[in-house]
């Protein structure tokens, strides 16, 4: 049984939604095109699991049903409210159908609705009964896009409810829109935050949370890289700080990528069951490995801001489940190993052609021998420098690398093909390697 990532069941996935810790169970929905390994019309896909570890597919929960959502059930997230489960999603209404591919539309040309379905106990979904709209396809361009804004996340502030939207404004210029309710239902527009148009001109996904007493905003901006590649929408974290009452949100210059092997993007977060702040991410794949899935979810990380630095460790329950010590990476069940050392200035890591080197005080990844040749994304990575000491902790499966430096102060994640099984060492150290039972 595959334990530890997330997979798409088949065909295509990509974004998590509505991940939560409700009556005992994780949640996890996920961007889903159930008729091919490609995007298409959104459905949203459902999985649960007990402990981040092993996750039990449970099918479609979200599909186009209403006027508002027949081209696409959007990214979203999730809440509690009275024993129940709400789901907040963007509903999408092609104005403009390609008539060969009606899954797509043409020219960019969609409305976007902000809606909610509501389940009982998390396991039940009425597509015809328990959806509405909530917020309608904007019609003041001076707020946001009306095809543009997307991705609701909502949360509890004091008093009443929050929800932060992506959105592009004034044809150029990406951001956030805050809204408010005190019933879940009926929703006020608050505000606006973002940047300069050079910055982005949509950011998708907006997560927004508290953490240790700072406030972190996480933000997926489409063309945040500018140098052409196909991995130009990149995933990055700014500690900001938000005034509830107003909405106001001051976004400094500095961020953070949220992990720096650029593979990673739309993470969504959640409260774990003890309360931590867990969150995952799509981990985008240029092709399927084996030509009937696409798209998985990196491993559940625990964010922790420590002296303007966000930290994202490996949750405990996913390094806890990694207990059979192992010689070889060949002896390692289907779900993978984990390997752990400490890197000295020039020390080598090379793991079935993908390779790790400690270079000065910054770790470097290398993955151009296990990448089936796609030149259109990025080989190398590194780290920026690291504060103190090199310890690498990498997860290792057939198609990701995570390697955790410092235990999160920085975070490499890597999509692989076609990885050998021979693992060659040149460390001072000793690499030691466990698989889960
Ligand atoms: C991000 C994204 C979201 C959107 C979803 C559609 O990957 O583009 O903004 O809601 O994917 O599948």
């Amino acid at each position: 049984m595959q334990k530890i990532h997330l997979k798409a069941p088949d065909h295509w996935i990509n974004d998590p939604n509505g991940f939560i810790y409700y009556k005992g169970y994780y949640h996890m929905f996920y961007q889903y095109f159930p008729y091919d390994t490609r995007w298409g019309t959104m459905h949203w896909g459902h999985a649960v699991s007990r402990d981040l570890v092993q996750w039990e597919h449970k099918g479609i929960a979200l599909f186009p049903s209403k006027y508002d959502d027949r081209n696409g059930c959007f990214s979203g997230s999730a809440i509690e409210h009275e024993g129940k489960l709400y789901l907040y999603y963007t509903g999408t209404r092609y104005l403009e159908e390609n008539p060969e591919d009606i899954h797509v539309c043409l020219n960019d040309r969609f409305a976007a609705a902000q809606m909610m379905m509501v389940s009982e106990d998390g396991l039940h979904f009425d597509n015809w009964k328990d959806k509405i709209t909530v917020i309608p396809p904007l019609e003041d361009e001076s707020i946001g896009c009306r095809t543009h804004t997307r991705d609701p996340k909502v949360w509890r502030g004091k008093d009443v409810w929050y929800m932060i939207l992506g959105t592009r404004r004034e044809k150029t210029k990406g951001g956030v829109l805050f809204y408010r309710s005190r019933d879940l239902r009926n929703w006020e527009y608050v505000n606006f935050a973002g940047k300069d148009e050079e910055f982005s001109w949509m950011w998708e996904c907006p997560d927004y949370f508290v953490c240790d007493g700072r406030d972190v905003l996480i933000v997926s901006p489409i063309d945040l890289m500018k140098d052409g590649k196909t991995d130009r929408n990149q995933a990055i974290c700014f500690l900001v700080d938000f005034e509830e009452e107003t909405c106001r949100m001051q976004i400094p210059e500095e961020y953070q990528f949220l992990d720096y092997g650029m593979d990673l993007y739309a993470p969504q977060s959640a409260l774990d069951a003890e309360g931590r702040r867990v969150l995952t991410a799509w981990a985008r794949m240029p092709e399927s490995p084996s030509g009937d899935w696409i798209g998985m979810y990196c491993i559940p990380r625990v964010a922790e801001v420590k002296e303007n630095h966000i930290y994202f460790h490996v949750h405990p329950n996913i390094r806890a489940a990694f207990t059979r010590r192992i010689e070889r990476p060949a002896e390692a069940d289907v779900s993978g190993y984990r390997l752990e050392a400490n890197m000295q200035e020039g020390d080598v890591i090379c793991i079935g052609g993908y390779e790790i080197v400690r270079i000065g005080n910054r770790i470097r990844t290398d993955r151009s021998r296990v990448f089936r040749n796609h030149q259109d994304y990025r080989m190398q990575f590194e780290t920026p420098e690291l504060m103190d000491g090199c310890h690498v902790e990498v997860y290792v499966e057939p198609n990701l690398i995570e390697v955790f430096v410092n235990d999160g102060e920085y975070v490499i994640t890597n999509v692989v093909y076609d990885l050998g099984t021979e693992l060659q060492t040149e460390c001072e150290d000793a690499v030691k390697i466990y698989t889960v039972e």
